[in-house]
Parts: structure tokens; C-alpha cells; sequence
């Protein structure tokens, strides 16, 4: 499990072994488009402060994945304990 603050209001959250990130945010009303839930369509793509992230799609270029700065929610988490979201 790892940690996610979103930037904008400070809400902290726990993402539970699992869960998706994108579920955890729904949960705690933190709204995120999405479609797909499959890592596929582009739908859900947010960015990212800080977070040693782990991606599991297939829609994020090896350039964007290297970045650091964009994940997407459906499939994608993070490896460190705490993730940061630019929303
Ligand atoms: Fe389609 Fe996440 S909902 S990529």
C-alpha cells in the first residue's frame, strides 16, 4: 500500500494492495475521468508531483513513463510510500 496526496486540497489517502489508484480516488471523491480501466485509452492520464511510479499501461510513451510526471490510474500505481498527484 502507498500513501496519494493530492496536491490541490491536500487530501491524503491510502491505496490498499488490490485496489487501483483510480479506485482509491473515486472513493475519496476525488474525480478522474476514465473509460477504459485497462491501461488502453487515454482517458484517465493525470499528473504527477513526486512518486516512484510503477506503470503497467500501454498508452504513456517510454519518454512520458521516464519522465515521472504522468500516470495512468486505471492500471498504474506507485513503488514508494507516497505518491503526489498534481489535481
Ligand atoms: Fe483508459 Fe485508464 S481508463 S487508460
Amino acid at each position: 500500500s502507498y500513501q496519494v496526496t493530492i496536491k490541490s486540497s491536500g487530501k491524503a489517502f491510502t491505496v490498499s494492495p488490490g485496489q487501483t489508484l483510480l479506485q482509491a480516488c473515486l472513493d475519496h471523491g476525488v474525480a478522474i475521468d476514465y473509460s477504459c480501466e485497462q491501461g488502453v485509452c487515454g482517458a484517465c492520464m493525470t499528473k504527477v508531483v513526486s512518486g516512484e511510479l510503477q506503470h503497467g499501461d500501454v498508452y504513456l510513451s517510454a519518454k512520458e513513463k521516464d519522465s515521472g510526471t504522468l500516470i495512468m490510474p486505471c492500471v498504474s500505481g506507485c513503488r514508494s510510500e507516497t505518491l503526489i498527484l498534481d489535481i
